[in-house]
């Protein structure tokens, strides 16, 4: 499972490509908007230290003015994915975009239905939110495990993004149900590295390391 991160913060991006995880980002306008700058300017600040691709999201809601911002957004980098909400709309524009080659990431994905009709649009990558799942006690883990199953079975190529991704345990989830890439926030990242039992011991081992320098 690659790792995606989910946020509009530049810093916190670079940070984590330093410690050689992050392979992608996924932003949309709520975490833009968080950053404070707008999303023509922060973008190819993004996608500069990323390997892979960076999810930008849409803000219309219809078809032709999807496929416009499209079009401007793919001019900004090369990596650039258009993330377009899972309507009727959205759907058609990602046909569109599919027929001028430009990436797409079919984003607020909560059914096997909508999945499969975003892959048979042509949607590169779906997103599954499954913290919005959870926060409603749906079973996000079959979600993700029969999208990616049913994606194998009828050899679709369409990724699964586990997006929505509040904890640890969400983390761990998606990675045993086969989820090819799981956007993290920087918040779940930071813990993921932490465990008690690693500086308990790193202490024990720097401690014994001393007492024999005497
Ligand atoms: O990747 C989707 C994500 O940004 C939504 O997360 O926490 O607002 O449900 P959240």
């Amino acid at each position: 499972m690659k790792i995606f991160m989910d946020t509009g913060n530049v810093e916190e991006i670079e940070k984590f490509v330093d410690w050689g995880v992050v392979y992608g980002v996924t932003t949309n306008p709520s975490l833009i908007a968080k950053s404070g700058r707008i999303q023509e300017e922060v973008i190819p600040e993004i996608a500069a230290p990323v390997k892979g691709t960076v999810s930008a999201e849409v803000i219309s809601t219809v078809c032709a003015g999807m496929v416009k911002e499209a079009e401007k957004l793919s001019k900004i980098v090369g990596n650039v994915v258009i993330k377009i909400p899972c309507i009727a709309e959205g759907l058609k524009a990602v046909r569109v975009l599919r027929g001028m080659c430009i990436k797409t990431n079919v984003t607020l994905v909560f059914s096997m239905g909508q999945a499969l009709l975003a892959a048979r649009a042509g949607a590169t990558y779906v997103s599954p939110f499954i913290g919005r799942l959870d926060d409603i006690v749906e079973d996000w883990v079959k979600l993700v495990e029969n999208i990616v199953k049913a994606f194998k079975i009828y050899g679709i190529e369409t990724e699964v993004i586990a997006a929505s991704i509040r904890n640890i345990e969400h983390v761990e989830r998606v990675m045993l149900a086969g989820a090819q890439i799981a956007t993290i926030p920087t918040k779940v990242l930071e813990a993921m590295i932490k465990h008690p039992l690693t500086d308990k011991g790193l202490e024990q081992f720097l401690a014994d390391y001393g007492s024999t320098m005497k």
